[in-house]
């Protein structure tokens, strides 16, 4: 039976990088034998010019019937005045919230071929293997706010964030059965010392952790996290943490493979998972064919593990981008003299060459 898959380009380079893992997805399929339909979707500031909003009632019911999700980016200047409601990033928001996809994987990886790009030392980034476990639909993103309000005098704006125990149970667990699959490390990352929801994410990650003695448990402070992934990145195995400090974090961690375009991410919940690089939509190169493709071929990578346990397709697209970049193609993001410069359609190429 074929599986299905919505695919949701939304904006920017949103359109070219789908366009691009999808063509893997079809090579990869074909050469493994099973099926795949496809059926894509607008979202984002594209679905708000053509019907109003960001994400239209179609596009969720085709991501809950679908057996996985391809997502692209949304979001652009043209929509940075629209009313909050209405941005193109509720799009993105609102599927993980209508999914329910509490856990977000981040993986970063930095393989030998890639070490010189990253502004770090080569010997402090190579071998680095870190899965960010990030909570994806709560806190501080999905709390109550304010976007203006006169108090005392003055205009203010606020945002809550709150966290229950179940929630921060849940994705505590996730995290520490990721980590028995890989080193058996978990870093549980956030603001003790000054907030309430961490003090409550921090007693509850070390209730949770009892039922895993055969997990290495710590714990950071988010500055000092941050400070750590550039200092001895390799120190890490799982992080878990909450939905803002694992976006931030998540970013600075792309730097250490030498570009957020080398970086995929699934979202996993109740439903259907969604699949998507974790860099947004590029409105400074998009429209331009020069966007790096991998982020999201390896995100269908994922797809094609999670979601559709097809893990040898996987691995396959895997070493496919390994080789090519050890081939010597660079989209301009990661391009120095002496390389094979490729723009997405070339990097695309030279990835579909590569699967077998
Ligand atoms: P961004 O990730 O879009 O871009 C940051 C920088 O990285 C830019 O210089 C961009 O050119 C570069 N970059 C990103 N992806 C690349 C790729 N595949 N190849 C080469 N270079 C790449 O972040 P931003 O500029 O802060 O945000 C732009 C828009 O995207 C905003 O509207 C933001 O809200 C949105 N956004 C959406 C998502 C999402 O849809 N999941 C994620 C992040 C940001
Ligand atoms: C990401 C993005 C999103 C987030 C935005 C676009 C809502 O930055 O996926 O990392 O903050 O989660
Ligand atoms: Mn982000």
């Amino acid at each position: 039976m074929a599986n299905h898959i919505a695919v949701i380009p939304g904006d920017g380079i949103g359109r070219e990088i789908t366009d691009a893992a999808v063509k893997v997805l079809k090579k990869t399929a074909d050469i493994y034998h099973f099926e795949l339909t496809f059926e894509t979707k607008e979202a984002g500031g594209t679905a708000y010019d053509q019907c109003g909003v960001p994400l239209p009632e179609d596009t969720v019911e085709a991501a809950k019937q679908a057996d996985a999700v391809l997502f692209g980016a949304v979001g652009g200047d043209k929509w940075d005045h629209v009313t909050p409601k209405l941005r193109p990033e509720q799009a993105v928001l609102g599927l993980r919230k209508a999914l329910g996809l509490y856990v977000n994987l981040r993986p970063v990886s930095v393989p030998a071929v890639l070490s010189e790009y990253s502004p770090l030392k080569p010997d402090i980034v190579t071998g680095t293997d870190i899965l960010i476990v990030r909570e994806l639909v709560g806190g501080i993103y999905f709390g109550d706010r304010c976007e203006s309000e006169i108090h005392n005098g003055v205009e203010r704006a606020w945002d809550l964030e709150n966290y229950s125990v179940p929630e921060v149970q849940r994705i505590t667990k996730f995290a520490m059965e990721a980590a028995q699959k890989r080193r058996g490390h978990v870093t549980s990352v956030d603001k003790s010392n000054v907030l309430a929801t961490s003090r409550l994410w921090r007693r509850t990650v070390i209730d949770v952790a009892k039922q895993y003695p055969d997990i290495r448990l710590d714990h950071l402070y988010v500055d000092n996290c941050a400070m750590q992934l550039a200092l001895n990145p390799k120190q890490f195995d799982v992080i878990v943490t909450s939905n803002l400090f694992g976006d931030i974090l998540s970013d600075e961690a792309a730097v250490l493979g030498g570009s957020i375009g080398m970086m995929p991410s699934a979202s996993i919940g109740e439903q259907t998972s969604l699949y998507e690089p974790i860099h947004g939509s590029a409105p400074d190169i998009a429209g331009q064919g020069i966007a790096n493709p991998c982020a999201t071929i390896l995100s269908a990578a994922m797809l094609l593990r999670y979601s559709l346990k097809q893990d040898a397709a996987a691995g396959a697209i895997e070493r496919a981008v390994d080789k090519a970049l050890a081939e010597g193609w660079r989209t301009p993001d990661l391009y120095k003299d002496g390389f094979k410069k490729a723009n997405t359609a070339t990097m695309t190429d030279a990835v579909l060459r590569h699967i077998q």
